[in-house]
């Protein structure tokens, strides 16, 4: 049996270089390989996708896939969901390891079991409330939801969720990102009053019991380091010298960015909106670089303006992680007959996370 090819081989090489190998080793594997690319990749990376999409888009490529090996452009979680909806024979491969969702990481097991530990001293939460985890979490949280009848939502999906969630409990507890859960709870029509902050770090979340009582829905304090540089002085700056300008953000965003703002709603719909668009229509996006970039060189032939809203640069460092030479280090392993960087979930926690992943796959087809 060949020997893993190190990764040192591969830090030297040029984007050239590698691309001429990912295209080969393309070759070589044909229908053995897929490669899924969520829309934050980088260019270089993202061009090889055979399939590119928001989270809900990919993980139905990934349930969908026949391939014996799933090379995932994306951050971990995502690859972890190809993993635990695809065939067990099936290999779901992260190229960097290091490329981690530094908000999927704001909420874990051990403090998720706490909360639900503090809420049950005030009511039944097994009775009173649906746990939400947004697609954005590790599948240990998955299964959590799995567990305690909840399930799985993503930025494209989650008002859907949300609805299900609340014909099932009256309340919803949502985690990690606070600001998909208020921005779509409030299109809801709940009010702000009734959509509490949980500080993980205090005691009983910071809340009283009173304040646990009286809310529809309790949102964790995550946040995406991303979406949170946003803000609406941007938008209005932006309209003070555009006043025709259109408005688009990810739902991540804060509430006054999205509130401020004409669409809001995942990277796949952004997409399709501005694709959509007339000519001559000017765009302020409030989504990651990467895409932003893109989206401005692929319509600015079509006479669409596309504008990125913050004064700094907002990338995903862990997006960007997945470079070219991580992945022709990948494919040219597979090529050799060595697997690398396997994300393998534990088959019980596989299993329950699977069973929310499941009930969100239904819930948003209807
Ligand atoms: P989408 O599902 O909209 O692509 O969002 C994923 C994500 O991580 C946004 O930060
Ligand atoms: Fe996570 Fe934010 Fe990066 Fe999306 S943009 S993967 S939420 S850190």
């Amino acid at each position: 049996m060949t020997e893993v090819l190190p990764i040192e081989k591969y830090a030297g090489l040029s984007d050239e270089e590698c691309e001429a190998r990912i295209v080969a080793a393309k070759e070589a594997l044909g229908e053995r390989l897929v490669i899924l690319g969520h829309h934050y990749q980088r260019e270089e990376v993202f061009r090889h996708a055979d399939f590119s999409g928001d989270s809900l888009k990919l993980s139905r490529e990934a349930a969908q896939s026949k391939a014996e090996y799933i090379v995932f452009c994306g951050v971990h979680f995502m690859a972890e969901v190809a993993d635990i909806l695809s065939r067990p024979d099936q290999i779901s491969i992260l190229p960097d390891l290091g490329a981690g969702c530094s908000m999927a990481d704001m909420a874990n097991l051990a403090n998720v079991e706490r909360a639900w530990r503090e809420l049950a001293t005030v009511l039944d939460p097994d009775e009173t409330i649906t746990p939400v985890t947004y697609i954005n979490s590790a599948a240990d949280l998955k299964a959590f939801c799995g567990r305690h009848g909840g399930i799985v939502c993503t930025s494209s999906n989650a008002r859907k969720v949300l609805e299900w969630s609340f014909a099932q409990r009256e309340k919803v507890l949502f985690f990690p990102d606070q600001h998909l859960g208020r921005n779509t709870g409030y299109t809801m029509g709940i009010p702000l009053e009734q959509m509490v902050v949980w500080e993980f770090d205090l005691p009983m979340g910071g809340l009283t019991a009173q304040q646990i009582r009286d809310a529809k829905m309790i949102l964790w304090k995550g946040f995406c380091s991303v979406h949170q540089m946003f803000r609406p002085e941007h938008i209005d700056r932006f309209k003070d010298k555009y006043p025709d300008a259109k408005i688009i953000a990810h739902p991540e965003a804060p509430f006054e960015v999205c509130q401020k703002s004409d669409y809001v709603g995942s990277t796949e719909f952004i997409i399709q909106t501005v694709r959509e668009s007339a000519p001559g229509t000017r765009w302020l996006v409030g989504t990651e670089l990467n895409l932003v970039n893109r989206l401005h060189e692929q319509f600015k032939h079509q006479d669409k303006h596309v504008h990125f809203m913050s004064p700094t640069v907002c990338m995903c460092s862990t997006m960007f992680r997945i470079d070219p030479q991580h992945l022709a280090w990948t494919l040219d392993n597979l090529v050799a007959g060595q697997v690398v960087n396997q994300i393998k979930v534990a088959p019980e926690e596989a299993r329950l996370a699977r069973l929310a992943l499941e009930r969100m796959l239904e819930v948003s087809s209807r």
